[in-house]
């Protein structure tokens, strides 16, 4: 066995001879021989939160530590997500809904295992390949007519910076129309057209020339496009920060408005398609005919990053237009054999398994078990979704009294209301769910599509049973408060400082942060 690494400080200043090990000063730890998969998982699982805090992201460990939700994940099944204590949490964050076909689908597993035994030519670079020939023949056949080539990614904001470059060098245009409160991704392409301003906010200057236009609003869209400068609309059929569905028409006319404008029209897909609201990309719900489209998250069954954009071959060619512009834009580990693998695996379980139909009938029920609570509860404003892409929006109560505290709250922490919800969910029911964007009272659910039908009627259940807790907010949130409260202090206290002194952000129970995307 393979020695772990020490975190016991070593002396600086002594030469030792060349080949030993090096002693490095970073947080003290000793530089040694790193030791296999199979012995870290046995020998260091429960260090995830002081590693994360050591090297990684802190501030996500003190939101995770705050909300209670600081668990050591061993394994992930199916939709469940099960701790070192053997408990089975069921996971509607779906890792931001990328586990379409569930975790660690057997499957796919083999198919990423085939690849490495076939010991496959990935990646000749200067060649082509099998495997993303097929998976690009195999989306193409599943797509609209209107597109005929497919250019790979890795993931889905890179998957949109394609579009978005296509896009500009296609039309010989700049301008990019976005929707606001549209989430599209983090590199600074993507970026540009996001249409929250808690991401964009000190990454400035974004890219020139791309504008927002509200999300369902044709006027705003018609005098944005009449400016003749603009290169294409990127929309998502339903919007992910907050799952906003497009009103009646919407998404028909703004295509047939780009069209007229000589705009290219992208659907971003990255979080709706592969089956996810019942059809195998949303965009079918509404017939729509892109130029563009954008895929990512659930396309590789979760376990390779994996992105891609489809293009009508008219965009494709006027870009990729000769041979010294066949390689103007792609990706290193674009189209590699891993993940066209995974991808082709997760094609054929969608398909053997029905999960397109699955999502749209365990969708129906999961809206036909929790629209109700609107009217049974002051605090429930809506509830909506398409196949398994659900949100439940809660809002200010009618009576003076709760409607105050209500106020307060949100007056304190915005969208903190909405953990009076996640927070027993959690704790109580082991359902494991978050906000659907920052400062919103949204909470979103994106479970596998093969999720038991047991399980989404335990979920309604429990929801009702927390909503009716929340809505007797002081109580509700006494409880609350004292409980975050003591998992603030313990947070801090792991951290090696007090709870109020914390550097830069905000103890921030809302977990917002960490919303769903
Ligand atoms: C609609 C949409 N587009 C793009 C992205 C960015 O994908 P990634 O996080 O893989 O870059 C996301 C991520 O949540 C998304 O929901």
């Amino acid at each position: 066995m393979s020695e772990a690494p020490s975190r016991v400080p070593q002396p600086s200043g002594s030469q030792a001879p060349l080949g030993t090990p090096q002693p490095t000063s970073h947080a003290g730890v000793q530089r040694s021989a790193i030791p296999t998969i199979t012995e870290i998982l046995r020998d260091r699982t429960g260090e995830e939160m002081e590693l994360n805090d050591r090297h990684l992201n802190p501030q996500v460990g003190r939101i995770v530590r705050t909300l209670g939700f600081d668990r050591t994940w061993v394994s992930g099944e199916g939709a469940h997500l099960v701790d070192s204590t053997g408990q089975r949490y069921l996971d509607l964050f779906g890792g931001y809904g990328v586990f379409a076909v569930g975790r660690n689908h057997p499957q796919v597993i083999e198919a990423v295992q085939e690849v490495m035994e076939a010991r496959t030519g990935n990646l000749p670079q200067l060649g082509v390949t099998l495997l993303s020939g097929v998976l690009a023949e195999q989306l193409l056949i599943r797509a609209p007519k209107s597109v005929g080539a497919m250019v790979p990614a890795n993931t889905g904001t890179e998957a949109v910076e394609a579009a978005i470059k296509i896009s500009r060098a296609a039309t010989n245009r700049s301008c990019v129309l976005f929707a606001e409160h549209a989430f599209h991704g983090l590199t600074l392409g993507s970026l540009s057209v996001n249409g929250n301003e808690e991401f964009r906010s000190g990454f400035g200057p974004l890219l020139p020339g791309c504008r927002s236009v509200p999300f369902g609003d044709l006027e705003a869209l018609r005098s944005e496009l009449e400016r003749g400068d603009v290169a294409a609309l990127i929309l998502e059929p339903i919007q992910g920060k907050g799952v906003n569905l497009p009103p009646d028409g919407y998404l028909q006319t703004a295509q047939r408005l780009c069209r007229q404008a000589g705009a290219m029209f992208i659907c971003d897909e990255v979080q709706t398609g592969l089956g996810r609201t019942g059809r195998f990309l949303a965009l079918e719900r509404w017939g729509l005919e892109p130029d563009l489209i954008c895929l990512s998250k659930a396309l590789s069954g979760g376990l390779v990053p994996i992105g891609a954009v489809l293009v009508s071959r008219a965009a494709f060619d006027s870009v990729f237009d000769g041979m010294e512009r066949a390689v103007r834009h792609g990706s290193t580990f674009g189209g590699n054999d891993l993940a066209a693998a995974a991808a082709l695996a997760t094609l054929r379980i969608i398909e053997s398994d029905g999960l397109v139909q699955r999502a749209d009938e365990l969708g129906a029920l999961l809206l036909e078990l929790t629209r109700p609570l609107v009217d049974r509860f002051e605090v429930v404003a809506d509830v909506r979704g398409a196949g398994l892409m659900w949100a439940i929006e809660l809002g200010p109560p009618r009576s003076w009294a709760r409607r105050s505290v209500w106020r307060a709250l949100e007056h304190a922490q915005p969208g903190i209301f909405s953990q009076l919800v996640t927070v027993p969910l959690f704790h109580e029911h082991h359902i494991f769910c978050q906000v659907a964007g920052h400062r919103m009272n949204v909470i979103k659910a994106l479970p596998a599509l093969v999720v038991e039908e047991e399980e989404i009627r335990r979920f309604a259940f429990a929801l009702e049973q927390v909503v009716g807790q929340a809505e007797r907010v002081p109580s509700a949130f006494a409880r609350f408060g004292l409980r975050t409260g003591r998992r603030m202090l313990r947070a801090s206290v792991q951290r090696g400082r007090p709870a109020r002194a914390s550097q830069g952000a905000r103890a921030q129970p809302s977990g917002s942060r960490l919303a769903q995307r």
